[in-house]
C-alpha cells in the first residue's frame, strides 16, 4: 500500500501539474453525456436506414414514421442527432427548407412540454401552461400548414410520457396528415424500453412504427474501438494506457454493452485520478469509479420514486432481511397511516413491488410451497446509508425511518 496524501501535498501536485501542464484531460467536453463524436463506429447500418426512411421529405413528401429502440447507451440518441445534424447541413447546402425539432421526454416531464418544445423549435410561441392539449396540437398543426413546413420531429425517451396516457398525443402526431392542410411532420420516437410497444395503443403502434431501427447492444470489442477514440480525444498523450480503457469496456460490457457506462466510467476514473494528483489512470481509479457510479445510480433511482414507492421500498428495508409480501403490507400500512398517507391496496403494493425488483432497488423471489401457494420472499438492495440520506432530505419522510 501506498502511504496516503497529505491533502497540502496533494494540492501542490495538482496546482504544479496544472501549471505545467501535466493534466490528464485534454478535452473534458468529449466525455459529457450530450458530446456527438463525428465518427459514430458500428452505426453505419442504423444512420444509413434512418437517412433511407427521412429521405423523400427533401422532394417534398412525407417520410415514414419511425421507431428507434434499444437499450440505454446503444447510440440511438447519438445517432438520431448526428443524422438530423446531417440532414440540416445538406438542406442549407441545397438550398432547401426543413424544420428540425427535438425534444426528450423524459426531461420535459410532460406531454404538455413536449409541445411546448416542438413549437420553440418551429418558432411558435406556448404559453408553458394553461392551455388544454388539444388546443396546443391545434395551434401547431396550423402553423406547420400556414407556412408549408416540412418537419422531422424526433421525441427522445417515449416511453417516459407515462404508461396509458400518451396515446392522445401520439396518435395526433403519428396522423399529421390529417390535421394538415400542407406542409408536413415526420416523427421519430425513440425508446429505451423494448417492451414499450406492448404499452401501446394498437392504433398508435401501427403508424408509428410504420419503419423501425433496432440498436442492439455493443459488444465488449466494440466498446473498446469507441473508448479508444475517446480517449485520444479527451485525454493528453500517455495518461490513459489501453489495458486501461479497456477495463471500461470489459466492466460496461458486463450487463449489455452501455457505450454510456463505458464513457461514464473513462470520465469519473479520469476525475478520480486528478483529484488523487495522479499523472496516469489506474485500474484502481476504474474501480473507484465503478462503485461511485453505481452508488449514484441507486441514489438517483431512490431519490426519483413516488412518495408511496418510496413508503414501499422503506418498508422493505426495515423488516428482516428476507420477508414476505404479507409482512411488507402491514409495515406499509402502518409507515403511511404515520405520515397521514392514504395507503394503497395489497394489490397495488404487489404491484410496486415488481417494480422496485425491475429498478434493482429490492429483490423478490417467488418461492413455490406446492400445494401451499406461493409467497414471494422480498430483499432490500439498497444501501442503509442511501435510504437514510435521501429520507432525512424530507422531514416528513423522516418520518419513516424513526417510526
Ligand atoms: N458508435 C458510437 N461511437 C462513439 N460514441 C458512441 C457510439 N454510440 C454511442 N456513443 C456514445 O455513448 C454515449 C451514449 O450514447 P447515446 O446515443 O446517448 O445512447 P442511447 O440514446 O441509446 O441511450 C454517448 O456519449 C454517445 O456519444
Ligand atoms: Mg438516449
Amino acid at each position: 500500500m501506498m502511504p496516503p496524501i497529505k491533502v497540502g501535498d496533494s494540492l501542490d501536485i495538482i496546482l504544479s501539474n496544472a501549471l505545467s501542464g501535466k493534466t490528464l484531460f485534454k478535452d473534458r467536453s468529449a466525455l459529457r453525456s450530450d458530446y456527438i463524436p463525428n465518427n459514430l463506429p458500428y452505426r453505419n447500418d442504423q444512420i444509413t436506414s434512418i437517412a433511407q426512411i427521412l429521405s423523400p421529405i427533401l422532394q417534398n413528401s412525407k417520410p415514414s414514421n419511425l421507431l428507434l429502440y434499444g437499450k440505454t447507451g446503444s447510440g440511438k440518441t447519438a445517432v438520431a442527432k448526428y443524422v438530423l445534424e446531417k440532414f440540416q447541413q445538406a438542406t442549407i447546402k441545397h438550398d432547401k427548407q426543413i424544420s428540425l425539432a427535438y425534444s426528450n421526454a423524459r426531461l420535459a416531464g410532460s406531454e404538455y412540454r413536449v409541445l411546448v418544445d416542438l413549437g420553440q423549435s418551429l418558432n411558435l410561441k406556448i404559453p408553458f401552461t394553461g392551455l388544454p392539449l388539444s388546443e396546443v396540437l391545434q395551434r401547431i398543426f396550423n402553423h406547420i400548414s400556414q407556412f408549408n413546413l416540412k418537419t422531422i420531429f424526433v421525441l427522445d425517451e417515449i416511453d417516459f410520457l407515462g404508461k396509458h396516457s400518451y396515446d392522445d398525443i401520439l396518435y395526433s402526431l403519428t396522423r399529421s396528415n390529417e390535421h394538415l392542410g400542407s406542409g408536413l411532420l415526420a416523427l421519430i420516437g425513440i425508446s429505451n424500453d423494448l417492451n414499450f410497444k406492448t404499452f401501446l395503443d394498437p392504433r398508435v403502434l401501427s403508424s408509428l412504427d410504420e419503419e423501425e431501427v433496432l440498436f442492439p447492444p455493443y459488444t465488449v470489442e466494440q466498446l473498446r474501438d469507441i473508448l479508444s477514440e475517446r480517449v485520444s480525444l479527451a485525454f493528453n498523450k500517455d495518461t490513459v494506457r489501453t489495458s486501461i480503457s479497456n477495463l471500461c469496456a470489459a466492466l460496461a460490457g458486463s450487463e449489455h454493452g452501455d457505450a454510456r457506462r463505458a464513457i461514464d466510467l473513462l470520465r469519473v476514473a479520469g476525475e478520480v485520478a486528478e483529484r488523487e494528483a495522479a499523472t496516469t489512470v489506474e485500474d484502481r481509479h476504474v474501480r473507484i469509479a465503478s462503485q461511485k457510479i453505481d452508488q449514484d445510480r441507486i441514489f438517483n433511482a431512490v431519490k426519483t420514486l413516488p412518495l408511496h414507492e418510496k413508503v414501499v421500498l422503506a418498508s422493505v428495508s426495515l423488516l428482516p432481511s428476507i420477508s414476505t409480501t404479507g409482512q411488507v403490507f402491514d409495515k406499509y400500512q402502518n409507515l403511511a397511516r404515520g405520515i397521514s398517507l392514504d395507503p394503497l391496496t395489497q394489490r397495488r403494493v404487489s404491484a410496486l413491488l415488481s417494480e422496485l425488483d425491475v429498478q434493482g432497488l429490492i429483490n423478490a423471489n417467488i418461492i413455490n410451497h406446492g400445494r401451499h401457494g406461493r409467497t414471494k420472499r422480498i430483499t432490500c438492495l439498497v444501501p442503509k446509508d442511501i435510504l437514510d440520506e435521501i429520507f432525512s432530505q424530507n422531514s416528513q419522510e423522516l418520518h419513516l425511518l424513526h417510526s
